[in-house]
């Protein structure tokens, strides 16, 4: 039998697997937090998972590193989607994509004066199809973290990111002022391993697909 490969993030997306796993009979038998490994085994010989960063796991997939994974929204648009069959929303690790600035920040004059505006994100693709269609004229600033500074510092007018409860945006004392999109994590397969691995693969898909109908 051939081994199947999982991609996961830790955090949110993990934490939130692990009940979906269980369904298909999985249960991951190392601690992600707890251990520097980026291969943990399973109670199935034939079934592991991979640590990836949560950006990095629609390219593990399409690339063969992983025959499946689970992959936010916001990443699989960053990353375009090529050679990935996407068979479920999860609707797991649920956020949203918005803008946010300083709370002193005119946002509605600036977009309305048809001002360039600085916009600092580490989510280029959703930032300019967004600000493309409302007529704003941008200035990309490309981040890979830590966006909430660059409003603070004076890098940038206006960040493009993740927000959940808000507590990261309230404590830097900026203001969400736009929800682009709502965002959740889906379920992303190789394609060649979905005809090379159909069996094995069909019933972890169907087991989460069972999994979140339940819910
Ligand atoms: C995201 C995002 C914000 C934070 C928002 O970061 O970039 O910093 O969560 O959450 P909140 O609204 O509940 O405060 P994440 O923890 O996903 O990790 P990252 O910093 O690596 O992007």
């Amino acid at each position: 039998m051939s081994m199947i490969t999982l991609a996961l993030s830790k955090g949110r997306i993990f934490d939130e697997t692990v009940p979906l796993l269980a369904a298909a009979g999985i249960v991951v038998t190392e601690d992600p937090e707890k251990s520097r490994k980026l291969i943990l085994s399973t109670n199935q010989p034939h079934v592991r998972v991979v640590l990836v960063r949560a950006t990095d796991v629609p390219t593990y997939v399409q690339y063969g590193g992983a025959d499946l994974g689970v992959a936010g929204k916001d990443s699989l648009i960053e990353h375009g989607g090529q050679g990935l069959f996407r068979p479920l929303d999860l609707q797991i690790a649920k956020c949203r994509v918005s803008v946010a600035v300083r709370s002193d920040f005119d946002y509605r004059g600036a977009v309305t004066q048809g001002s360039r505006l600085k916009v600092a994100t580490k989510y280029t693709s959703i930032a300019r199809d967004f600000f493309s269609a409302k007529g704003v004229h941008v200035d990309m600033i490309k981040l890979y973290g830590s966006m909430e500074l660059a409003p603070l510092t004076g890098l940038a007018d206006a960040i493009v990111d993740l927000v959940s409860t808000g507590n990261t945006l309230k404590a830097n004392h900026l203001v969400e002022v736009e929800q682009i999109m709502d965002i959740s994590s889906h379920l992303v397969v190789n394609q060649a391993a979905l005809k090379l691995k159909q069996a094995p693969l069909k019933r972890i898909i169907d087991a989460f697909a069972g999994a979140i109908g339940e819910k």
